[in-house]
């Protein structure tokens, strides 16, 4: 039985996981917090997490129908992040395994998205019978990566951003088109029923051979689109036309390089998660695309694209039943941990 926590940005998550079960799992998101800022606080959100964290951990215990005394260890996101709210969680996790007397599991916030699409069922379970090396898009507010997951604890990172994140790419544009915080979703809705061929914005880095990503050009692209069409906004179907075809435009990078990926490493299956996976034009194409080429592809579900402390405790338990040591129970935590460096397995 294992309390997982999860506070490295704008999301407070609890989860209760057992024998990759997941026997319960909450999210308090912050974002209508932050909107009115158009973007995430750092101060805000460690304020948020301080005030929530705790009444969530005893829903979820509550909810799993765990007394705390029979947790085996107690795990936390200890970093990639912001700072602050990373050492909410790892703190309150350290305290809870030096109470119990528990082993803790500091968790690599990326390795844990690598294990969303891994989760399934009714119930949510963990199905690593399926489990095979793959390539992974990981693409939310704060990061897109792609990584060769050549083994479980064994990753590489073949491309990253060199500017914008996709979702901030999306948030961004939205802004610029009018949408509030976060823009995501709300472009994903208007540009339902729209045109995704009637403008034709940049695709950037899309014929490159690397993998990584650049968005800030096609963020500009729109804004000088819009400025040399100033009424186009007052037309509901052009700006169901404009969403779709915003939207297109980072679906088809994404889509297009990720999948290249996929066939160039050999691998047989393609994985995404994070908040951008939710878009339901990206999980349409990367489903039809990966049809096409033979390639299997494994989206997170909805619930577990975002930030979510499900991922955190899956990765967590499946690291100590293999045999991984614990964590130093006062393990610091680690805002700039690249993923490589992250949890080798040692069997
Ligand atoms: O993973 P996440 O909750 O947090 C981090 O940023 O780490 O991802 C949030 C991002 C935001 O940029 C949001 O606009 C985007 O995911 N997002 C979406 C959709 N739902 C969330 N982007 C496009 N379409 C969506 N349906
Ligand atoms: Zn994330």
């Amino acid at each position: 039985m294992l309390l997982a926590f999860e506070t490295s940005c704008d999301e407070t998550s609890v989860a209760v996981v057992h024998r990759g079960r997941v026997l319960s799992a909450l999210v308090s998101s912050q974002i209508r917090l932050h909107a009115e800022y158009g973007g995430v606080v750092p101060e805000l959100a460690t304020r948020e997490h301080l005030r929530n964290l705790l009444p969530l951990a005893r829903e979820a215990l509550r909810l799993a129908n765990v007394e705390p005394g029979r947790l085996d260890a107690v795990a936390a996101t200890q970093g990639p992040g912001l700072p602050a709210a990373l050492m909410v969680g790892l703190n309150a996790a350290q305290a809870v395994a030096f109470v119990l007397q528990r082993p803790f599991v500091g968790v690599h916030h990326h390795e844990a998205h690598l294990y969303s699409p891994w989760i399934g069922g009714e119930p949510a379970q963990a199905q690593f019978d399926e489990f095979r090396p793959h390539v992974s898009l990981i693409v939310s507010g704060g990061h897109t990566l792609l990584v060769h997951v050549v083994a479980e604890g064994q990753h590489r990172v073949l491309g990253g951003t060199v500017d914008d994140a996709a979702g901030e790419c999306f948030d961004k544009t939205a802004k610029l088109i009018g949408l509030a915080y976060p823009g995501g979703p709300l472009i994903d809705r208007v540009a339902e029923g729209g045109n995704p061929a009637a403008f034709d914005f940049p695709r950037p880095l899309i014929n490159d051979r690397g993998d990584d990503f650049s968005f800030s050009g096609l963020k500009t692209s729109v804004r000088y689109f819009l400025r040399d069409r100033p009424k186009l906004l007052d037309d509901p179907r052009s700006l169901s036309d404009l969403c779709a075809s915003v939207q297109a435009a980072i679906v088809d990078v994404l889509v297009t390089k990720s999948l290249r990926a996929a066939r160039r490493e050999g691998v047989s299956c393609l994985t995404a998660a994070g908040g951008v996976v939710c878009n339901r034009a990206l999980r349409r194409e990367l489903t039809a695309a990966g049809e096409r080429l033979g390639i299997a592809v494994r989206l997170a579900l909805p619930g577990f694209c975002q930030d979510n402390a499900a991922m955190v405790g899956i990765l967590a338990e499946r690291r100590l039943d293999q045999g991984a040591p614990a964590s130093l129970p006062d393990a610091e935590i680690r805002p700039g941990w690249p993923l490589e460096d992250a949890s080798p397995v040692t069997r």
